[in-house]
C-alpha cells in the first residue's frame, strides 16, 4: 500500500483517489500519526501532501527525519516538497512571486518522468521555493519561475514535485503519480474494490466486536451502500432505522421500506415527521435548519436505540466530500452536512462508524454494485441527509413541502421521460421563499417560485449546470403550474459550482 501523509489543504484526499484509480491501494494519514502508521501499516511508498504554511514558521507541521531513514520512497508534493527538504538541511525561502496556476515545466530525464513530453503543463500553487537543495539531491525539472521545480534523490527514492500532479489542470500528473506508484515503488496495480470491501468489513469486525450497531438508512446511495456492508460484517448486530422525517422525496419512504424489508436485516421505520416538523417551526438560516435536523436525527436514533436495548456504536454513511466541506482540519466550513458538522456533542453512543469517509461518490457506487446491490439504489441521485429541509428556502412547513414534493416529482418524472437521468448527476427542484404575481385565467394570482436545479459533475465538489434542452424544461414548467396549486413562476438555475453550491441551502 501507499501511504498519503496530510499536511492540510482541500484537496489532498484526491492524491489518495488518484492512487487508487491505478489500483494501487492507498491510505492517508495525518502528518501528526504518519511516524506511528507508517510502523504499524509498512506501506511500500509515501506520498506528502502540500499543505497551506511555509516550513519556517512557528508551530508549522513538521515530520520526523527517522522517516526518510527507513528505505520507504517517499514523493513531495509543494509543501510536502519543501518539508522534505528543509528536514533533510536544504533551504527553503519565501519568494517574490506568488507562483499560481499553469506552467510549463520542462524536464530532465528520469525514471520518475517516463513517457512525459520535455515540457508540459503543470498546476502551481506556491510561494515559498526550495533554494538550496539537501545532500544527495538533483534538479530533474524546472519552470520559468521556479529553478528547482522538481528534485530527486534516486538513490534514497526520494522525490519531491513543487507542482501539484493530483489535479486534473497538470497534463501528465496521473502518469508521473503511476511513475512513482509503479517505477519508483514496484507496486504491482493488482488492488480492487473487492479487496476493498475484504478489508473495510474486517475492520469494521474489528472496531465493533460484538458490539450492537444501529444505522441511519436514508435509501439513499451512501447510506445504503454502507448497510450492505455493516450487514456482511456483523450481521444481526445490525439494525437499520429508517427515520421517516417528513422531509423525503413524493413516495421515496415507502420506496426505501420496500427496498430493504426483505432484506435479512432488522429494518425498522419510524414515523417521525411531526416531530421534526415542530423542531422546524420559526427556523430560516440554513445552518440552523442544518443542526436543527442533525439534532434532531440523533435524538430520534437514541430513543429508538433505546428501545432496541443497548446499542454501541452508530453507523454513518458519511463520504469523503461530506466531510472535507463540512471543515476537517483547516479547511473552511462550507456547510454543516447533518452527518457530519451537525451531531450535538452529547451522544448515547459509544462510538461511530464511518467506514465510507475515505471514498468519493462513484467508489461508493462501485463497493454497492461489489456487495450485490440492485441497481436501482446505486444508480440513485444524490439526496441530501437533511432533505427537503434545505430545499424549502426560509421556514420549512408541512403545506410548502407538499407543494415541493408534487413540483419535484414531475421534475424526475419528465427529465426520465427524455431519456437525461443518466446524462445529469444531480437534479431537484426548490422551493423558493419568494412570491410573485401572475394571472390564471383572468385571476390575478400571488404565489411562490419554484427554482429547478441540474448539474453534472463527477465528484460533487465541482459541478456544472446542466444544459437541459428548452423543450424538456418547457414541458416541465408548464405542467408544473397547471398541476401543482401555489406555484405560478418557475426559474432554471444557472451557476456552477463554485461559485455556487449544488444545494441552495
Ligand atoms: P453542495 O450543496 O454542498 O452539495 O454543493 C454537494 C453534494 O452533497 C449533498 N449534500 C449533502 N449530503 N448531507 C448529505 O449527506 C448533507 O447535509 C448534505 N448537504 C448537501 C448535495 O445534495 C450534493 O450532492
Amino acid at each position: 500500500m501507499i501511504l498519503v501523509v496530510d499536511f492540510g489543504g482541500q484537496y489532498n484526499q484526491l492524491i489518495a483517489r488518484r492512487i487508487r484509480d491505478l489500483n494501487v491501494y492507498c491510505e492517508v494519514v495525518p502528518y501528526s500519526k504518519a511516524l506511528e502508521a507508517i510502523k504499524e501499516k509498512k506501506p511500500s511508498g509515501i506520498v506528502f501532501t502540500g499543505g497551506p504554511n511555509s516550513v519556517y514558521e512557528e508551530g508549522a507541521p513538521s515530520i520526523e527525519k527517522e522517516i526518510f531513514e527507513l528505505g520507504i520512497p517517499i514523493l513531495g508534493l509543494c509543501y510536502g516538497m519543501q518539508l522534505m527538504s528543509h528536514v533533510l538541511g536544504g533551504e527553503v525561502k519565501a519568494s517574490t512571486e506568488r507562483e499560481f496556476g499553469k506552467t510549463v515545466l520542462n524536464i530532465s530525464d528520469n525514471k520518475i518522468f517516463d513517457g512525459i513530453e520535455q515540457d508540459s503543463t503543470v498546476w502551481m500553487s506556491h510561494v515559498d521555493k526550495v533554494v538550496e537543495l539537501p545532500k544527495g539531491f538533483k534538479t530533474i525539472a524546472k519552470t520559468d519561475n521556479t529553478e528547482n521545480a522538481a528534485i530527486a534523490n534516486d538513490e534514497k527514492k526520494l522525490y519531491g514535485f513543487q507542482f501539484h500532479p493530483e489535479v486534473n489542470h497538470s497534463e501528465f500528473g496521473t502518469e508521473m503519480l503511476k511513475n512513482f506508484v509503479v517505477n519508483v515503488v514496484g507496486e504491482k496495480q493488482d488492488w480492487t474494490m473487492a479487496n476493498y470491501k475484504t478489508t473495510l468489513i474486517s475492520s469494521i469486525r474489528e472496531k465493533v466486536g460484538d458490539g450492537k450497531v444501529l444505522l441511519a438508512l436514508s435509501g439513499g446511495v451512501d447510506s445504503s451502500v454502507a448497510a450492505a456492508l455493516l450487514s456482511e460484517a456483523v450481521g444481526e448486530n445490525l439494525t437499520c432505522i429508517l427515520v421517516d422525517h417528513g422531509l423525503m422525496r413524493k413516495n421515496e419512504a415507502l420506496e426505501v421500506e420496500e427496498a430493504f424489508k426483505d432484506s435479512g436485516m432488522n429494518f425498522i421505520r419510524v414515523d417521525a415527521e411531526e416531530r421534526f416538523l415542530k423542531r422546524l417551526e420559526g427556523v430560516t438560516d440554513p445552518e440552523d435548519k442544518r443542526k436543527a435536523i442533525g439534532e434532531e436525527f440523533i435524538r430520534v436514533f437514541e430513543d429508538e436505540g433505546k428501545k432496541i436495548g443497548s446499542v454501541d456504536f452508530l453507523a454513518q454513511g458519511t463520504i469523503y466530500p461530506d466531510i472535507i466541506e463540512s471543515g476537517l482540519g483547516d479547511a473552511a466550513v462550507i456547510k454543516s452536512h447533518h452527518n457530519v458538522g451537525g451531531l450535538p456533542s452529547v451522544v448515547d453512543f459509544k462510538d461511530i462508524v464511518e467506514p465510507l469517509r475515505m471514498l468519493f461518490k462513484d467508489e461508493v457506487r462501485q463497493l454497492g454494485r461489489e456487495l450485490g446491490l440492485k441497481d436501482y439504489l446505486v444508480n440513485r441521485q444524490p439526496f441530501p441527509g437533511p432533505g427537503l429541509g434545505i430545499r424549502v428556502i426560509g421556514e420549512v412547513t408541512k403545506e410548502k413541502l407538499d407543494l415541493l414534493r408534487d413540483a419535484d416529482a414531475i421534475f424526475r418524472e419528465e427529465i426520465a421521460k427524455a431519456g437525461l437521468d443518466s446524462d445529469i448527476n444531480q437534479y431537484f427542484a426548490v422551493l423558493t421563499n419568494n412570491r410573485t404575481v401572475g394571472v390564471m385565467g383572468d385571476f390575478r394570482t400571488y404565489d411562490y417560485t419554484l427554482a429547478l436545479r441540474a448539474v453534472k459533475t463527477t465528484d460533487f465538489m465541482t459541478a456544472d449546470w446542466s444544459r437541459i434542452p428548452y423543450e424538456v424544461l418547457d414541458k416541465v414548467s408548464v405542467r408544473i403550474v397547471n398541476e401543482v396549486k401555489h406555484i405560478n413562476r418557475i426559474v432554471y438555475d444557472i451557476t456552477s459550482k463554485p461559485p455556487a453550491t449544488i444545494e441552495w441551502e
